[in-house]
């Protein structure tokens, strides 16, 4: 491949280091008992394996679970159905539970995943959101912990990906459209 497509930086690595630590921090703060996290794919990879190391950092000795869903297909716009591709294999029967996801967005997939956690008989099931974008909300849902408020754009980065491309960049950018100073 020649040459790469330009990307317009959001959030860089370096503050999304700082954030990720300030979160692993907070979760710590809560005590969970017996900690769950679970990586909602695909999207969140690279922010789950942060947050691992940093709840290490943090003195937790969480288990990590993965949990893909799928909403979009090849879309931008979500479906509105969120079916899964694969489940996780824990049992989370009295366990504190922090589902840990890229973006939360109209809140469908994290509503599903939450209810579908807790039916299960989970102690508490609580959303870490590397970002927020409040204002396309759709289902009741807030994150316990947030990393950033997102602007109105579509972001790629740090595991996130426009049509299966650029999951694999350090940092949180967007492609400039026409009209972006
Ligand atoms: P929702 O909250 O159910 O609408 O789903 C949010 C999911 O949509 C995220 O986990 C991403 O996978 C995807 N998504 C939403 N906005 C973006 C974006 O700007 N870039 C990349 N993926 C996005
Ligand atoms: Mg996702």
């Amino acid at each position: 491949m020649t040459g790469q497509p330009e990307i317009r930086v959001l959030f860089d690595e370096e503050i999304i280091a700082t954030r990720v630590n300030a979160i692993a921090e907070e979760i710590a703060k809560d005590e969970p008992k017996d900690l769950l996290v679970v990586a909602v794919l695909k999207g969140s990879f690279m922010f789950a394996a942060d947050l691992a190391r940093a709840l290490h950092t943090a003195g937790m000795a969480p288990e990590m679970e993965f949990l893909h869903l799928s909403s979009y297909g090849r879309e931008t716009v979500s479906s509105g159905t969120v079916t899964v591709l694969r489940d996780i294999e824990s049992d989370v029967t009295d366990r504190d539970v922090v589902l840990v996801d890229d973006i939360l967005e109209s809140g469908r997939t994290l509503r599903f995943a939450a209810d579908m956690i807790a039916k299960r008989g989970a102690r508490s099931v609580r959303v870490a959101a590397l970002l927020d974008k409040p204002e396309h909300r759709k289902a009741d849902i807030t994150a316990d912990y947030v990393g950033f408020e997102c602007p109105d754009k579509f972001v790629v980065g740090y595991g996130m990906d426009m049509a299966h491309a650029f999951r694999q960049l350090p940092f949180i950018g967007y492609v400039p459209q026409e009209g972006d100073a």
